[in-house]
């Protein structure tokens, strides 16, 4: 997930874009904003609590958002709206992270292992019987939503609502929306916060082990932090994960000599997770404002600035990453990329997102070993959330399931 995507096209685009803007300096200002592509400058800026998160009505957004946020504030919970927590500051921020941090630790998403195995080995099976599948709607958009509704104690017949509601809610964290685009998102909101009203009700008469019922019965937040709060989890819960496993099947799909050498050495498996985070991270770019005067890499940040820390420029960064625009399964230090962020709101999923990579991903080229694209896969319009919206693929010959 990531904070507020603004800027124009070139800042938010290919390599080329991000390496003119490296050429500038480690934070050069540019149409109005300060950006960074520079690995050190956007770690520290996440780790530093002179910065905030960037909310709806800092002057450095677009007019127009500015106007559209302004005239509709329904309490609807837009997760990049406060109070969701990934645009909130501390103390509110610490309250919320907290009161659900312990479902998305060690401990608890290690006991998901084998139900995650489970869900992919039945949409692997599933996958057979398709004429054409598609590994975006057949395949990583099943496994995630599948996972983070059970955790949240969402039905099972509610995941393609679910995926509708994440689809239109997504844009809202870009910049420059139409107006369709917009009211669509905002009627769907509509429908998320009715929806968990009456779902967090219920569960305030009989609370259940989920994570839910963890908002519900913390007994300090308010019934707007709490949807606002539930549908960040829900939609950062399958949104990105979805495109890591798309963006994870493309890449290795393109480089086979990679994939030979995870089928002789699986145990690299993992870090092959970390690379596709690194090499093609699903979130491009969030932002921080200074909240006083900072000085930093010999330049003053003037307290109020905006500053756009590009994460895919950070995970490209030549200083930290030798020969960055190679993907390679091997790198010894792919997992150091900024694809989570980094500090107080460093993604709190991230444990789940990489089990669920380092067990969906073997698990479809194991059972697939000649699987390839049937075609380009096509790119989502999004730009700051980096994601193929479908992507069809020749199965080949597929081994017997284990
Ligand atoms: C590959 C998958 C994922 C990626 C690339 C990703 C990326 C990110 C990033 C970059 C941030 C920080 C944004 C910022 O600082 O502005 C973040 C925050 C967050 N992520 Fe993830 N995420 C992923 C999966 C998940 C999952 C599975 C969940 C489960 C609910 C999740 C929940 C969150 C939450 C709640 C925050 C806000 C944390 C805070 O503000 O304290 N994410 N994510």
């Amino acid at each position: 997930m990531g904070n507020l995507a603004f800027g124009s096209d070139r800042l938010l685009g290919s390599s080329p874009y991000l390496e003119e803007i490296r050429r500038r300096g480690p934070i050069p200002r540019m149409s109005g904003v300060y950006i960074t592509t520079d690995y050190e400058v956007c770690r520290t800026i996440l780790r530093d609590r002179s910065f905030g998160v960037v909310t709806p009505n800092h002057p450095g957004l677009p007019k127009p958002i500015r106007w559209m946020l302004a005239k509709t504030d329904l309490g609807l919970p837009n997760l990049g709206e406060p109070p969701s927590m990934l645009v909130t500051d501390p103390p509110d921020h610490t309250r919320y992270r907290r009161t659900v941090g312990q479902a998305f630790g060690p401990k608890a998403i290690a006991t998901l292992e084998q139900r995650i195995a489970e869900v992919a080995d039945d949409l692997i099976d599933r996958l057979e019987s398709k004429p054409r599948p598609d590994l975006i709607s057949d395949f990583s958009a099943q496994m995630p939503v599948t996972i983070i509704a059970e955790m949240l104690g969402l039905p099972a017949d509610m995941h393609s609502t679910l995926l509708k509601w994440g689809d239109s809610g997504a844009p809202l964290l870009e910049r420059g929306l139409d107006w369709s685009t917009y009211r669509d998102a905002i009627e769907d909101l509509v429908e998320v916060k009715e929806y968990f009203d009456r779902h967090l009700d219920g569960l305030g008469d009989e609370p259940g082990n989920d994570v839910l019922s963890m908002l519900v019965t913390a007994g300090d937040m308010t019934r707007r932090e709490q949807v606002a709060n539930a549908a960040l989890l829900l939609d950062a819960g399958f949104l990105t994960t979805i495109n890591m496993l798309g963006n994870g099947i493309a890449l290795l799909a393109g480089n086979p000599d990679q994939l030979e050498q995870l089928a002789a050495q699986p145990w690299l498996w993992r870090n092959a997770v970390e690379e596709i985070l690194r090499y093609d991270g699903p979130v491009r770019m969030t932002g921080r404002v200074a909240n006083c005067d900072v000085d930093l890499d010999h330049q003053r940040i003037p307290s109020g600035s905006l500053v756009l820390l590009s994460l895919a420029g950070a995970n490209h960064d030549p200083a930290v990453f030798p020969d960055p625009h190679r993907f390679d399964v091997t790198r010894d230090n792919a997992a150091e990329h900024l694809s989570f962020g980094s500090g107080i709101h460093g993604c709190l999923g991230s444990r789940l997102a990489r089990l669920e990579g380092s067990i969906a991903l073997p698990a479809l080229f194991d059972r697939y070993p000649n699987l390839r694209l049937d075609g380009p896969p096509i790119p989502h319009p999004l730009r700051n959330l980096h994601a193929y919206r479908s992507m069809p693929v020749e199965l080949g010959v597929g081994r017997a399931a284990s």
